[in-house]
């Protein structure tokens, strides 16, 4: 399934006994990356992927058996129209001069990208260190328990693209309770918040099951919305991410002091089961 972005595809379904998250990919710059990734870190021999867009891929195991492919040379595709770009007006300005603005339909949102991924895993540190050591990511945001600066549990992690911008986290990791190995929920970039609004209120008259939202996070700013699917899986829709560099750093937080959502809805206890 393909989001409107021009990627070819942005999530693979296999019809099974029971749903299972298998794993994800991450675009690599170049070709050599692939034959690095073998050399440094074990990945699997090349193979030619047999998806839309064709494309070479290796493929990786992380430390909770998640299965992460190295894929480079997948061909894109022309990004589909997204709406006219929404202008607020506001006290503090009024861009929409003289214009009867066009409204939108009640419909699913555009989604432009996969943006980020969230994982319970049975070990914050162990994971992080190595989504550090062979993908490079960098914490952005970091929960530890009270008290235990070095007791990590939640991280939120970002691409390494030196001095250019990237989204906050790619890779959210929160540590589970029970050992699960799981996925948490998948992000998917829409237009606007003006999209996720009426794309909630859109599953709403699908008879969708809400998990949460609409809220905005403290950490990344954005704005998200959560639901699930009829397998139990959690999507997410997301607008309005920060945007960080290498040289941002990392900050890290007493987990008690974090508030989820700087709207103060509470986090139901199904977005955690
Ligand atoms: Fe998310």
């Amino acid at each position: 399934m393909a989001t409107q972005g021009g990627d070819s595809y942005s999530y693979v379904a296999y019809q099974s006994d029971e749903p299972k998250f298998i794993g994800l990919a991450f675009e690599v710059a170049d070709e050599a990356d692939l034959a690095q990734a073998i050399a440094d870190h074990g990945a699997s021999d090349v193979v030619e992927m047999d998806l839309p867009g064709g494309g070479r891929s290796v493929s990786l195991f992380d430390p909770n058996g998640f299965r992460v492919e190295l894929v480079h040379g997948i061909a894109s595709k022309p990004a589909l129209q997204s709406y006219p770009e929404w202008q607020m007006n506001s006290p503090l300005g009024y861009p929409r001069a003289g214009r009867f603005e066009p409204k939108r339909p009640l419909a699913p949102a555009k989604l432009f990208r996969l943006g980020h991924i969230g994982l319970f895993v049975p070990s914050y540190l162990a994971t992080q260190a190595w989504y550090k050591d062979v993908l490079g990511l960098i914490p952005s945001d970091v929960y530890h328990v009270p008290g235990q600066p070095h007791v990590q549990i939640v991280g939120f992690l970002r691409l390494d693209h030196g001095e250019d911008l990237v989204d906050h986290h790619s890779v959210a990791l929160m540590q589970s309770m029970d050992g699960r190995v799981d996925c948490h929920h998948i992000s998917f970039e829409a237009q606007d918040f003006e999209a996720q609004f009426m794309a909630h209120r859109y599953l709403e008259t699908q008879g969708y099951e809400l998990v949460w939202g609409v809220g905005r996070h403290p950490h990344g700013s954005h704005v998200f919305d959560v639901w699930r699917d009829p397998d139990r899986n959690r999507f997410e829709t997301f607008s309005d991410t920060d945007r960080l560099k290498k040289s941002d750093g990392t900050r890290i937080h007493n987990i008690h002091d974090v508030e989820m959502d700087v709207w103060r809805s509470d986090p139901p206890d199904r977005y955690f089961s």
